[in-house]
């Protein structure tokens, strides 16, 4: 075996060092040097390797899938984002901000895969054996196939990991464990992605699907999840607002499954609950007739989603008036803002403006658009939208509506809902959409206002 040794790699130029510097020598760049194990140069290339007991290529025909069945997980939404279930030997990562429900939903994955019988390892490097104790009692009954470990070093871990062979293993979180061999702190870019590259490499081996939890850092990606992006097989986020109970498992990155996949769950006393109708939970506080609010479906992957979106404006008594978005992206009401001043001819440059997507749920795509112009324009002049007509559309600079991506699915979805019509930009095609439900052919965002305040 060549003798690993350990160098810091600046990850601009490739430059090579024997110790951390804050500075890189050779391109000048900042934070750039990374620990990173390397095996001794002059033995590379040069090792005769044995072929006994190692993999062996063979005819593809000739492959057997036997034992790799997908293991189902008796929860809907948490199946589905993963492509039907969890497959053997594969390696997930779910990150998310810290407190929001990655213990607890993995927690429950655990108790189920175990109730089948099968032995899982949750293997906790941040709390105690207790505390993931106290966590499961408010999760109900546990099977006694369910081990937990409480370790931090991940030597030890592997370790376990082989003498149990269990059916999944969980490390709960990715950031505290460590690799002896290495000199830098727990939660280190070089521990996070070794430790992530020698469990990959046994659950490759061992056929163990292995999730790790990883938290999204305060300083940005650094040591975080996007550190391990390209080493796992499959990269999941748990999003949401704290303060509300929504929570969305997003798929990023999926080897065996479609991405942008998205489950909706609902933490709860009992841990996460799965939400089976979210548009009916995202919209069950509605009150429709209240200027200023509105509905939007968004498509979160291939799943049509209404939200509600609510603004409200008040006259201000700074000279710069305030703008709040939550949910949507800020860059986004300030546009919408000078095309509502400028196009519409609004004056709300002393007007304070706040924006809120209901249910602590983002909205990514400009599809939503139509929705939040048209709540800023009917709180403004206090004249409240049609609460039977859902509002989809991307509006340009010019003030012009335009079409957004599956128009006819997201309006299918709002007919089922109980919506009753829905405004189109005329330029464009005609969407298909069920019978009775209404169309309105618009060309720009002053005729949509139209359509869609009363009076
Ligand atoms: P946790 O799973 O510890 O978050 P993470 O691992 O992502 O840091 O979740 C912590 C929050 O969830 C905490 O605020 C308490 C809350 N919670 C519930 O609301 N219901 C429950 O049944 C459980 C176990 C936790
Ligand atoms: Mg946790």
């Amino acid at each position: 075996m060549p003798r690993a040794r350990t160098v810091f790699v600046c990850q601009q130029c490739g430059y090579q060092s024997p110790r951390w510097m804050g500075r890189c020598p050779e391109c000048d760049s900042w934070d750039s040097l990374v620990e990173t194990v390397i095996g001794e140069e002059e033995r590379r290339g040069t090792t005769e390797v044995s072929l006994v007991g190692a993999a062996q290529p063979q005819p593809i025909t000739e492959i057997s899938t036997d034992g790799y069945e997908r293991i189902e997980v008796p929860l809907g939404e948490f199946s589905r984002v993963l492509g039907g279930g969890i497959v053997p030997g594969s390696v997930v990562l779910i990150g998310g901000d810290p407190g929001i429900g990655k213990s607890t939903l993995l927690l429950q994955v655990s108790a189920l895969v175990a109730q089948r019988g099968e032995l899982v390892l949750y293997v906790s490097a941040e709390e105690s054996a207790q505390q993931v104790k106290l966590r499961a009692r408010r999760l109900g009954p546990m099977p006694a196939t369910l081990y937990v470990l409480s370790e931090t070093n991940l030597d030890r871990i592997l370790q376990h990991i082989e003498r149990l062979s269990p059916a999944l293993v969980v490390v709960d979180s990715i950031q505290s464990v460590y690799l002896e061999a290495l000199a830098s702190a727990a939660g280190s870019v070089s521990q996070v992605r070794e430790g992530a590259a020698v469990l990959t490499r046994l659950a490759k081996e061992r056929h163990i699907p292995i999730f790790l939890v990883g938290h999204v850092t305060k300083a940005g990606a650094i040591a975080g999840p996007r550190v391990l992006e390209h080493i796992v097989d499959t990269v999941l986020y748990l999003e949401g607002d704290r303060f509300h109970q929504y929570r969305l498992l997003r798929s990023v990155k999926n080897r065996f499954g479609s991405t942008f996949e998205v489950g909706v769950f609902e933490m709860g006393a009992a841990g996460m609950q799965e939400v089976e109708n979210p548009s009916l939970a995202f919209l069950a506080e509605r009150s429709p007739s209240t200027p200023g609010s509105t509905v939007v479906v968004t498509m979160e992957g291939t799943r049509p989603i209404l939200v509600e979106v609510q603004a409200l404006t008040a006259t201000t008594s700074l000279a710069l008036p305030r703008r709040t978005a939550n949910g949507i992206e800020m860059g986004r009401l300030l546009m919408l803002t000078a095309v509502l001043s400028k196009r519409v001819g609004l004056n709300l440059s002393n007007q304070d403006i706040y924006v809120n997507v209901v249910g602590g749920m983002r909205i990514h795509e400009p599809a939503a658009d139509l929705a939040v112009a048209t709540a800023i324009a009917s709180v403004y002049r206090n004249a409240p939208i049609d609460p039977d007509m859902v509002l989809v559309g991307e509006i340009g600079l010019s003030g012009e509506l335009r079409s957004v991506g599956q128009l006819e699915r997201r309006l299918a979805e709002a007919a089922k809902l109980g919506f009753k019509r829905s405004l189109y930009p005329r330029t464009s095609r005609r969407p298909q959409v069920p019978e009775g439900f209404e169309l309105i052919g618009v060309r720009s965002l002053s005729e949509a206002l139209e359509a869609a305040l009363q009076r």
